[in-house]
């Protein structure tokens, strides 16, 4: 009912009702993370939420800022409010900030020249624009950059954005699905998958400067690629770049062709158990069918969805011996490693 008078001490920056443990959150917070598109910011503040905290989205005519969801007046939810010109609005007693969170107008103010108290200010994050995604660092020193992909850096490339999604699942969960290949004939049957007897080749998983890296042979079935090359199933090597913790790249590239295809696929841990998923692509046409592109993307995701919402526990297994491993799952196990042993997710060392 009332906050402690000595509210200082009974104060954490931990989110209330937070669902990862205090020290994941810590760890995870100096990441950048992917909270919307671009193209989704436009004259009203957007409301969304990283590793459970809330944020707001604004566009002014300085870019994209990002704050705490909070007014700093009386607690209300910005997002709430309106923009106008540079300045964001609070619905409740309209208090006006600038694009770096300054209040620059309180209206009820007797005296409008009277000064504004410097407390008066939003909480603020660092903000990248990349690939048409707005990135953002809950801390003030990121450890890590954002992913650098390539064919999406491109800026003669066009790129498709996919309507994001929502998930039930852990964002890691998610990425560990997005880059495992051993599935493809089994749950994407309808889509790309190729055959059901196909063995997997064993590969290996190179340690990079970004994150991780493999590359994979694979016989696809259908012919998805607007390249004129004939065939009802098509031979590609994929080479799969992984940015530490949540972001992937796949470089699709069909035999005998001068297709190239660039996937991106990158989370936004909204809470422990709900990850918000951004994709983007484009491809050596310069100019790839977006409506193809974004439909089979959809039913792709479609087809991943309920099963990783449902594969428990919902928490990844960090440590090795949890779960029984099979070839395939070389990248699986890198990435269980590298999360503990790199950055201590997970609070021990495997061996
Ligand atoms: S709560 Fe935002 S202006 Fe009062
Ligand atoms: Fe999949």
């Amino acid at each position: 009912m009332f906050l402690p008078i000595d509210s200082a001490a009974a104060k954490s920056d931990l989110p209330r009702n937070c669902t990862f443990s205090e020290s994941d959150w810590r760890i995870l917070a100096g990441f950048w993370h992917p909270v919307a598109f671009c193209h989704e910011i436009a004259e009203k503040p957007v409301p969304a939420k990283l590793l459970d905290v809330d944020l707001v989205i604004w566009r002014t005519g300085a870019g994209i800022s990002v704050a705490r969801d909070l007014c700093p007046h009386r607690g209300t939810r910005i997002s709430a409010g309106r923009v106008d010109g540079d300045q964001l609005i609070c619905p409740m007693h309209g208090l006006h900030f600038d694009p770096a969170g300054v209040c620059s107008k309180v209206p009820s103010n007797p005296d409008q020249s009277a000064r504004i108290s410097p407390r008066l200010r939003l909480q603020t994050l660092q903000v990248c624009e990349r690939y048409g995604i707005v990135w953002t660092c809950l801390s003030d020193n990121p450890v890590w950059p954002v992913p650098d992909w390539p064919g999406l850096k491109d800026q003669s490339l066009k790129r498709v954005f996919v309507p994001p999604n929502t998930w039930a699942a852990a964002a890691s969960r998610h990425v560990e699905n997005f880059n495992d290949v051993a599935h493809f004939p089994w749950v994407h049957k309808e889509t790309f998958g190729g055959s059901e007897e196909d063995r997997f080749p064993s590969y290996d998983v190179t340690e990079t400067d970004y994150g991780l890296m493999f590359q994979l042979g694979y016989e696809e079935g259908g012919n998805r690629f607007p390249d004129d090359v004939p065939g009802d199933s098509r031979h590609v090597v994929y080479t799969y770049q992984l940015t530490w913790p949540f972001s992937t790249i796949i470089v699709i590239q069909p035999n005998d062709s001068w297709y190239v295809q660039y996937f991106a696929d990158t989370v936004c841990p909204v809470s422990a158990y709900e990850t918000r998923i951004f994709q983007v692509a484009t491809d050596t046409t310069g100019a790839p069918d977006e409506e193809f592109l974004i439909r089979e993307s959809l039913m792709i995701n479609d087809e991943d969805k309920a099963l990783v919402e449902a594969q428990r526990p919902e928490d990844l297994p960090l440590n090795i011996r949890d779960e029984v491993h099979i070839p395939a799952d070389a990248m699986s196990v890198a990435y269980r490693r590298g999360l503990v042993n790199r950055f201590r997710l997970g609070g021990a060392l495997v061996s």
